[in-house]
């Protein structure tokens, strides 16, 4: 067979991002060869978000490009939608011939014999969970910084969200696969591991061991050569204080965690099924802030919910002055297929919805203008992580997960993968500018 050719863009999470590796892996294992553009692909792949309706619209408008003209190449369409929607994208795509959802992968190779055999129509839609937690053949994007799942589904039930339906069940990946990745991950030079999960902090071990998150963070901090270790997502209700100490106690976790808040009002956050109230929320708030450790905290909000009052809505603005996040993430509502908040409707307008994300975002980049001004002047280790060649400046990463670019005596290449302190000299909204504090390389 002549080398064929994929192309794969990925929509969505952090654990899309991850899937797309692992797909990568297996498709490179068969003979495919990567390419940059659909266009140069035999084999084109869109691995797909459904969290928000324009999320799940991008892949029909990716389709839709290719409607006439597909030119004999083979789609494929995997992830949330896939899930979501089933083997309804064949009618609303008849070019598509694969529809996979995330619970599959690990039988990709046969889907993708059955599609090189020429069938037409292929489908992994089961969500009996194949488990896909260990991808010997994952090929990863970034050379220093590794995603490695620990937890897979989701047994919340938001009332927003689709994530339950897409991804399955809760399952937690058995500690000694973890920590075996983790080893191999240092032994192949990365340097820092980001723990990934629609919840990791409900992380339960399968095994006799039965760790739950803390334990499994202590022990993952302390395999040889990783330097940094991420996690997220967490949930505020499974957020307890044995996560806070662990933290203080291994400077190996980054102190940054992201804990999505949603909504400041109790009434929306009972109405959400968050499962917790503003002020357990900010019990776990306090024990992140007096952490000796300076640990960052960001959070997701939404927006418009149905029956989000102005009153709640200034609950949420208020508690943003509380909080002070260093970053946020902001959306508004979106009704979704099967969700339970499907029957409340749509009950805030659109325009009321934009002028209250607008309202938010505004706030929280006043907060962080005034946040990242108080950093000037102090030292911060930064993993180096590329390069600004415009700007003559290394792109730099703080343990806080802030973005730190500065300059550096030495323009080689040498300095990716680099740990080097830097000192803050100005500040903007969304990033630091710095110069290394040369001389010693940490
Ligand atoms: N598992 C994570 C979040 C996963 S989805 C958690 O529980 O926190 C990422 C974010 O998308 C959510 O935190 C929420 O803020 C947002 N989101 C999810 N469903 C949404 C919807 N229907 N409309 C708007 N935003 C939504
Ligand atoms: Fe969705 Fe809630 Fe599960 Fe997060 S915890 S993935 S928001 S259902
Ligand atoms: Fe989107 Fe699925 Fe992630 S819906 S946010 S890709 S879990």
């Amino acid at each position: 067979m002549a080398s064929k050719t994929f192309y794969i863009e990925t929509f969505g999470c952090q654990m899309n991002v991850h899937d797309s590796e692992k797909v990568a892996g297996a498709l490179l294992q068969r003979g495919y060869a990567r390419v940059e553009a659909p266009d140069a692909a035999d084999l084109v792949f869109y691995n797909t978000c459904s969290i928000r309706d324009k999320a799940e619209q991008k892949v029909f408008q990716r389709l839709q490009q290719f409607k006439r003209g597909a030119n004999g190449k083979v789609f494929a369409v995997l992830g949330c939608v896939a899930q979501q929607e089933g083997e309804k994208i064949f009618e609303r795509a008849p070019h598509v011939s694969l529809v996979a959802g995330s619970a599959s992968y690990a039988r990709l190779p046969e889907l993708l014999a059955r599609i090189e055999a020429g069938e037409r129509r292929v489908t992994g839609l089961s969500l009996d969970t194949d488990e896909t937690f260990e991808t010997p053949l994952t090929r990863r994007d970034h050379p220093h910084r590794a995603y490695l799942t620990i937890i897979e589904g989701c047994d919340k039930s938001c009332a927003y969200c689709v994530v339950p339906f897409t991804r399955g069940p809760e399952r937690s990946r058995a500690s000694a696969s973890i920590l075996q990745e983790a080893r191999e991950l240092a032994e192949q030079g990365y340097t820092e591991i980001q723990l990934l999960g629609q919840n990791v902090n409900s992380y339960r071990d399968p095994s006799p061991a039965g760790w739950n998150f803390a334990q499994l963070l202590r022990q993952v901090a302390r395999v040889p050569g990783i330097r940094r270790v991420r996690f997220t997502t967490s949930h505020p209700r499974d957020f307890g204080r044995d996560i806070v100490e662990a933290i203080d106690e291994n400077p190996v976790l980054c102190n940054h965690v992201h804990l999505p808040v949603q909504s400041g009002s109790s009434l929306v956050l009972a109405r959400m099924q968050r499962l917790y109230t503003r002020e357990e929320y900010l019990r776990r708030i306090e024990w992140l802030k007096q952490s000796p450790r300076q640990i960052a905290i960001s959070t997701d909000i939404i927006v418009g919910f149905p029956g989000e009052t102005e009153e709640d809505f200034q609950d949420t603005l208020r508690l943003l002055d509380q909080v002070e996040y260093d970053s946020i993430f902001s959306f508004k509502y979106s009704p979704r297929p099967n969700t339970a908040a499907l029957a409340l409707g749509d009950a805030v307008p659109d325009e009321e919805k934009q002028r209250r994300l607008l309202m938010v975002q505004e706030k929280q980049r006043a907060i962080q203008i005034r946040r990242h001004a108080a950093l000037i002047g102090s030292v911060a280790e930064v993993l180096v992580e590329g390069r600004n060649q415009a700007l003559g400046q290394w792109i730099g990463r703080t343990a806080q997960h802030r973005i730190l670019n500065f300059t550096h005596p030495d323009k080689s290449a040498s300095l990716l993968g680099a740990y080097l302190p830097v000192l803050v000299t100005r500040s903007g909204p969304n990033s630091l500018v710095g110069e290394a504090v040369t001389g010693a390389v940490v």
